[in-house]
């Protein structure tokens, strides 16, 4: 598991079944891998369970106690504040700039040259993320928040995997554990203390030292931006704006340290798991070629950069898009905590057991999907969507903690994928070798791919 990731959620439900404990140095781990045991954990019983502490600390030097690490009722008040923000009507507006920062990276793209794809949709959906969330254009990788940002997000990659981080979440869960069996006075200090530990301890090492620095700059910058905003209007409608206005039943708004972790959190969340899923989609399209042909079919019948109205005529970039979502699922595992005791189907689980949810695994399991390593958007046509389970297919989880973003996403990635293919024809590059990276999310390390142009990029 730890070295193999990929191929042993791949095959999980194959060797394992459905459901499976396994034991690791820090305690018991149960994963879970069929769309009615997985509804249990997220749906059914939602309310049983919190999210993973290890994904919370590592997160937490950069998303604080935003909408993705926030529990209980400030999650809920966060939840309630900022769904509106993500309804399909409000974000059509964003539409534009998805395709305009599409439109920016071809037009860095040489006709008969190879690029990194993965690169690539990273800097487009960076781009995205820059524009609406504080409309900043200069936003690539070159930018110096981009930068601090990218840093952050690959200490939290790497330090979700670290020892020390797993061992401090499972002590957070054992403190919970042992207040429950102590006198009230003892028991308060023990779960201030569990909860204490979702801060990660940042011992003096040139990694840590070099996310002080990012996150030291992302806080000037984002200061910066809503203290502006703050202080005069500016007419802007980008989401840091919205958020800064969004106001609870009882009249309440964020403070600027919220609006911070929640600027931040949606950053982080939203852009890595969109450029896996576009680069991933890009690789299946070029490896199927009668697909490939009708997505281009597709996309000339539109004759121009699609527009948000468009979307309902992109069909196939959709199903092609949300099979990728299936095969190569970006957020590939997740965690959660059981805070009291909890049935999954027929089994019980006690209070602290850690439960992993594996998108990976579920998305691959033969009774679900025949012929689980076929490339086929067919399965997403509106009557195949109909007959599967609710939690068959749940690249962005499902329940109360689902994705806030997945309108966005489904939107962005269509969008996206039909502004490239209309300016360009992609191939894998001769002697291209790709590979899944699991990481943060599920990335394809080594998807170079050749460039045709077709329609110059405006
Ligand atoms: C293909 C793209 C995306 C995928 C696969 C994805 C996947 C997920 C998953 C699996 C979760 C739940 C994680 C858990 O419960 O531990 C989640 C939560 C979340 N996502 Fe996404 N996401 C995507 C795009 C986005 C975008 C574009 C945004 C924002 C613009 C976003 C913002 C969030 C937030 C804020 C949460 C936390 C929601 C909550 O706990 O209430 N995501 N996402």
């Amino acid at each position: 598991m730890r070295n193999d990731r990929v191929p042993s959620l791949v095959s999980f439900t194959d060797r394992f079944g459905d459901i499976a404990r396994f034991s690791f140095v820090f305690g018991d781990i149960v994963i879970v891998a069929s769309p009615e045991l997985v509804h249990d954990v997220l749906v059914t019983h939602a309310g049983s369970f919190q999210k993973s502490p290890i994904l919370r600390s590592a997160l937490f030097p950069l998303a604080g106690e935003g909408l993705f690490t926030s529990e209980g009722e400030l999650w809920k008040r966060q939840r309630r504040l900022m769904a509106p923000l993500f309804r399909q009507q409000g974000i059509a507006a964003f539409g534009a700039d998805m395709t305009g920062c599409a439109e920016r990276a071809v037009g860095t793209w040489r006709d008969g040259g190879v690029v990194d794809m993965a690169r690539e949709t990273t800097r487009i959906t960076m781009a995205v993320a820059g524009k609406t969330l504080f409309d900043t254009d200069t936003f690539d990788d070159a930018d110096e928040l981009g930068e601090a940002l990218t840093t952050a997000l690959e200490w939290a990659g790497v330090e979700s995997a670290s020892a020390s981080l797993i061992a401090q979440a499972r002590a957070s869960i054992g403190l919970e554990l042992l207040a429950d069996r102590l006198p009230d006075a003892l028991a308060g200090a023990a779960r201030r203390a569990a909860n204490g530990l979702i801060k990660p301890i940042m011992w003096p090492t040139r990694r840590n030292r070099e996310l002080k620095q990012a996150i030291a700059l992302l806080d000037e910058r984002v200061e910066r931006m809503i203290s502006e905003r703050r202080s005069s209007a500016t007419g802007r409608r980008d989401l840091l704006s919205l958020l800064l206005s969004a106001q609870d039943d009882d009249g309440q708004k964020m403070n600027d340290r919220q609006v911070r972790d929640e600027v931040l959190t949606l950053f982080v969340a939203g852009h890595e798991t969109t450029a896996s899923s576009l680069a991933w989609a890009l690789m299946l399209l070029a490896e199927h070629p009668a697909t490939y042909a009708d997505v281009r079919a597709e996309v000339d019948a539109l004759g121009r950069v699609p527009t948000a109205e468009d979307l309902p005529r992109l069909e196939l970039c959709s199903r092609v898009f949300k099979e990728s979502l299936r095969i190569y699922s970006p957020v590939f595992m997740f965690g959660r905590v059981a805070v009291e005791a909890v049935s999954i189907g027929p089994y019980e689980a006690p209070k602290g057991t850690v439960v992993l949810v594996s998108p990976l695994a579920l998305h691959r399991r033969r009774e679900t999907w025949p012929d689980p390593e076929r490339f086929d958007p067919g399965r997403f046509t509106p009557e195949q969507e109909a007959k599967r389970h609710k939690s068959a297919f749940i690249p962005f989880s499902a329940g109360p903690r689902t994705c806030i973003g997945n309108h966005f996403a489904l939107m962005e990635g269509p969008l996206v994928l039909a502004t490239l293919l209309y300016h360009a024809d992609v191939e894998l590059a001769p002697g291209a070798r790709v590979e899944p990276e699991a990481y943060a999310t599920l990335r394809p390390k080594g998807l170079m791919m050749r460039v045709k142009l077709r329609a110059p990029a405006s």
